[in-house]
């Protein structure tokens, strides 16, 4: 049997994606330098799932690192969901986002074509859209992001899309996703941010367990119904499933033309700050202290996803609703106090 390759599958979309291809019984390897996600994840999955998983500690900058795994196992398609993702840290240390984002996927793609695999499902991002000018946000919006990372990933899509061009072979799903929230129901897997949460979710659930005295609402007199910035947030499970539907879309694709496809994955909704916050005290069941401050830089006020290209090519629509993303994020929270560390 061949196996799907999850480049990053320790990490918090990889891991959810890697435990719903084993559900699938789809054969998986994990690749990943666990830099920024723990090797408790991939017990974490076994236990799950009761099925073991072959997982490689690898540095996938480096082309040798890549060729093994190639080398080692039959692989018949590619999630790639390595790279560095923190916004702020992006605009700080371009050259190290560039390097590592673009690096992990060239080698990728330079391996794939020389063992004859032609088909990956990108972790792209509705970063790349900045400060979208028409809502919902579609795919042919233009691409036009704010920071450093957001560039990766439209560099990233502008290669997969010049080599559709150049070889019939290659198929391409590019995942443009908005805001995950939620963790595993078993609450054995979740989000853990290395250090201070960059995220909205994880700052109000370490609030919640006191590990953080408050939270900073980055602006109230945004152009939307209550001042606070509004974004499309879906649960990590659902974007699982969107891997799993855009991976089975690739390996079925008959057709002679290569292409590229972008897709967003939301819930097509829009919620503010103060209603996730809102979400969040009700699933705590206690007030969370924030105060406002100063808007975060390159913040866009509002964005949504539409999800209908998903639903027609994927035929995979969102499952959750706001309440569930927040009780299942506070429950791993609580589950798990200090992540995946110290257990
Ligand atoms: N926010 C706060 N306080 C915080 C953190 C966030 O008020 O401590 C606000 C932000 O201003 C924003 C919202 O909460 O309005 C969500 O912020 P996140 O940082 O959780 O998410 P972003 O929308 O800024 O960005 C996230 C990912 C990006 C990804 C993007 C896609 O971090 O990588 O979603 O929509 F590209």
């Amino acid at each position: 049997m061949t196996a799907i390759l999850v480049a990053g599958g320790a990490g918090y979309v990889g891991s959810h994606t890697v435990v719903k291809l084993l559900e699938k019984n789809q054969k998986v390897i994990i690749a990943d330098d666990f830099s920024h996600s723990n090797l408790a994840v991939i017990s974490a999955i076994q236990a799950i799932t009761g099925q073991s998983v072959k997982s490689y500690r690898a540095d996938l900058t480096q082309l040798e690192e890549v060729k093994k795994i190639f080398d080692e196992n039959e692989i018949s398609g590619v999630i790639n969901l390595a790279g560095y993702k923190s916004v702020g840290e992006s605009s700080q240390m371009p050259l190290h986002y560039y390097r590592n984002n673009l690096e992990i996927m060239l080698n990728l793609l330079t391996v794939m074509e020389e063992y004859d695999v032609y088909r990956l499902v990108f972790s792209s991002s509705a970063t790349v859209y900045g400060n979208p000018k028409e809502l919902p946000v579609k795919e042919s919006a233009q691409r036009k992001p704010t920071n450093t990372y957001g560039r990766t990933k439209v560099m990233i899509e502008q290669i997969l899309q010049d080599l559709a061009e150049s070889d019939s072979r290659w198929r391409f799903i590019s995942l443009r996703f908005f805001n995950p929230l939620g963790a595993h129901k078993s609450s054995n897997l979740g989000e853990d941010p290395n250090g201070l949460p960059n995220n909205l979710a994880p700052y109000i659930t370490q609030v919640a367990i006191g590990k953080l005295p408050k939270l900073q609402i980055y602006g109230h007199d945004f152009p939307t119904p209550d001042g606070t910035s509004v974004r499309d947030y879906l649960h990590i499970d659902d974007l699982a499933a969107g891997h799993v539907a855009a991976m089975n879309n690739l390996l079925d694709s008959q057709d002679e033309t290569s292409r590229f496809e972008a897709i967003n994955l939301g819930s097509g909704k829009g919620y503010s700050v103060l209603e996730i916050l809102q979400a969040f005290e009700e699933a705590i069941g206690k007030k969370i202290p924030f105060d406002y401050t100063e808007k975060r830089l390159g913040d866009t006020a509002e964005s949504f996803a539409s999800i209908e290209k998903a639903k027609r090519v994927l035929d995979w629509v969102p499952t959750y609703t706001i309440e569930e993303m927040c009780q299942d994020t506070w429950h791993w929270q609580l589950k798990h106090p200090n992540g995946y560390d110290n257990e």
